[in-house]
């Protein structure tokens, strides 16, 4: 079987242009609050890289960050005075927080008007409920726009969900049920994990187990998207899955890098826009 490769970068790179003509008609830009606690590297890369992202596209980043000994009441009120300045469209907390802060409180602080990420107990809720109300954390948003984007009818087709964080695995599975798919959701205390894959007409595996899926372990013609970033023995960025092996057995799979990671930076910048316009109607 010929293997396509869904080019998440191209993909993302389209979508990016046509916020940026969107964003350039209006008067007043977008802006995004970005607050960064800690000095942990791999989110103070992302976080520079969504805010590049949407200084690009035309929104307006502001970075607010704090030391590791910041106290949660310093940051709730943070986070209501950002709610309050009409003037910020959308507000994301970027994760993990440090251990001591208790960061479900700080999720439910932001107005759930400006939450961007999609990570407040009411756009949990709405998700759940299929109402186009809900804003839709952004990995999974942009998964589920390269499943589209393959043409695949998903309806009757078994997703096999690999992790079950709120920022990928939970809101995955509700996405794709909202699809019809009949949903598995595996997580780390998952048994005979490869007797599930090898079932699943589309797997979405964010465990970061590099190179962790092979081409035994899938059914002919799966597709497969892969959100993990891992290392693989030789210090090389790889995904969950092994990406040459699968060739040929998958009927489509994501690359690492350039698959799921531009995707994410797309959709927080489509969150963000559809945020202002909300607010501004
Ligand atoms: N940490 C890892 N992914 C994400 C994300 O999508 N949003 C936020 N806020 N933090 C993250």
């Amino acid at each position: 079987m010929h293997t396509k490769i869904i080019n998440g970068k191209d993909i993302a790179l389209r979508i990016r242009q046509g916020l940026k003509e969107e964003i350039n008609k209006l008067k007043v830009k977008p802006i995004l609050a970005v607050i960064l606690i800690g000095h942990d590297g791999p989110s103070e890369i992302y976080v520079r890289n969504k805010q590049r992202a949407a200084q690009e596209v035309g929104i307006e980043s502001k970075l607010y960050t704090f030391d590791e000994d910041v106290t949660q009441q310093e940051v709730e009120n943070l986070i209501t005075s950002l709610n309050q300045d009409s003037s910020v469209n959308g507000i994301l907390l970027q994760l993990p927080v440090p251990a001591k802060l208790n960061a479900q409180v700080l999720l439910e602080k932001i107005d759930s008007k400006k939450d961007v990420d999609g990570f407040h107990p009411l756009n949990i809720g709405y998700l759940q409920n299929g109402d186009k109300k809900a804003v839709i954390a952004a990995t999974p948003k942009g998964v589920l726009r390269l499943l589209k984007e393959t043409g695949v009818a998903l309806k009757g087709l078994n997703a096999l969900v690999i992790g079950r964080s709120i920022i990928v695995g939970k809101p995955m599975a509700m996405l794709l049920l909202n699809e019809d798919c009949t949903v598995t959701i595996a997580h780390s205390a998952t048994k005979n994990l490869q007797n599930l894959s090898k079932n699943a007409d589309i797997i979405v595996s964010a465990c970061g187990c590099a190179k962790m899926i092979k081409k035994e372990w899938l059914k002919d013609g799966a597709i497969i998207i892969d959100v993990g970033i891992c290392r693989d023995e030789s210090g090389k960025l790889c995904g969950d899955v092994d990406f040459e092996d699968v060739l040929g057995t998958a009927s489509h799979v994501t690359p690492v890098p350039n698959g799921v990671g531009p995707m994410t930076i797309a959709m927080l910048l489509e969150n963000t826009l559809e945020a202002y316009l909300k607010q501004r109607s």
